[in-house]
């Protein structure tokens, strides 16, 4: 079942946000997800002590090096999903959580400066591929991008990395207050009061193409690997 870890080398890049996001949309479709809270700060672990966490969703909170693998390998035979949301930085948690990923997820934002430190996480993952001896498929989102324009300076991020050959997410996450509320009030987008908070339409949509390309991704990874072990 897939394990999906969100990494970055820094707080702030979008990684608990995305990933409560990923989990709490994939559980409101009926599927089963894990989040482990990887994080010493534990965001998630505090999100899901607020009310409206969805059904067939199971927060994980308090991982630590000790206990992390077996967090996972539990999870990935109970539950369909398993998403890790990890610490920015480059730490043993995230050395192990990469190693048993079937996919990394590096949010950042649309700026130079954070491209940089996406691109140090890309060098992480690929020194976890040599140290592991198994492939870790990887993909960059931007995220907190302005719904309403696409700046020039993230047109040419965006083709900087297609030309160095990074994969990267066709959909961005926009910044939006509904995604601040969800932590704020607890629970889901689908639960947030629409007289409390504006745009959640808007978020909804975009939350639910993210959460789509995810699993085309997933997809399109296992038919490869069937085809190559035929
Ligand atoms: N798409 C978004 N729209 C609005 N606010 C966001 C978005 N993504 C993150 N934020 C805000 O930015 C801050 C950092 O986001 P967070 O997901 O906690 O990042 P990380 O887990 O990488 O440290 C939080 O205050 C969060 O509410
Ligand atoms: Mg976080």
């Amino acid at each position: 079942m897939p394990t999906i870890s969100f990494a970055s080398s820094k707080g702030g890049a979008g990684k608990s946000t995305s990933a409560v996001l990923l989990a709490t949309e994939l559980a409101e479709r009926g599927t089963t997800v894990t989040i482990i809270d990887a994080d010493p700060n534990q965001p998630v672990s505090r999100w899901s002590k607020k009310p409206g966490v969805p059904n067939g969703l199971t927060v994980v909170a308090n991982a630590t090096e000790e206990t992390l693998i077996d967090s996972i390998d539990e999870a990935a035979q109970k539950t369909a999903f398993v998403i890790i949301d990890l610490e920015g930085t480059a730490n043993i948690m995230v050395a192990q959580a990469m190693s048993r990923s079937d996919l990394v997820i590096i949010p950042t934002k649309g700026s130079e400066l954070d491209a940089i430190e996406a691109v140090k996480v890309i060098k992480f993952v690929a020194r976890q591929e040599k140290a592991y001896q198994k492939k870790i498929p990887f993909s960059v989102l931007f995220t907190q991008t302005n719904p309403a324009v696409r700046p020039r300076t993230l047109k040419s991020l965006e083709s900087d990395m297609l030309l160095q050959g990074i994969p990267l997410f066709d959909v961005a996450i926009h910044e939006r207050d509904a995604y601040r509320a969800i932590f704020s009030y607890g629970g889901s987008l689908s639960g947030l009061n629409t007289s409390a908070v504006g745009g959640i339409p808007a978020a909804t949509g975009n939350a639910k193409k993210f959460v789509a390309e995810v699993v085309a991704l997933l997809k399109k990874q296992q038919s490869a690997e069937e085809a190559r072990v035929a």
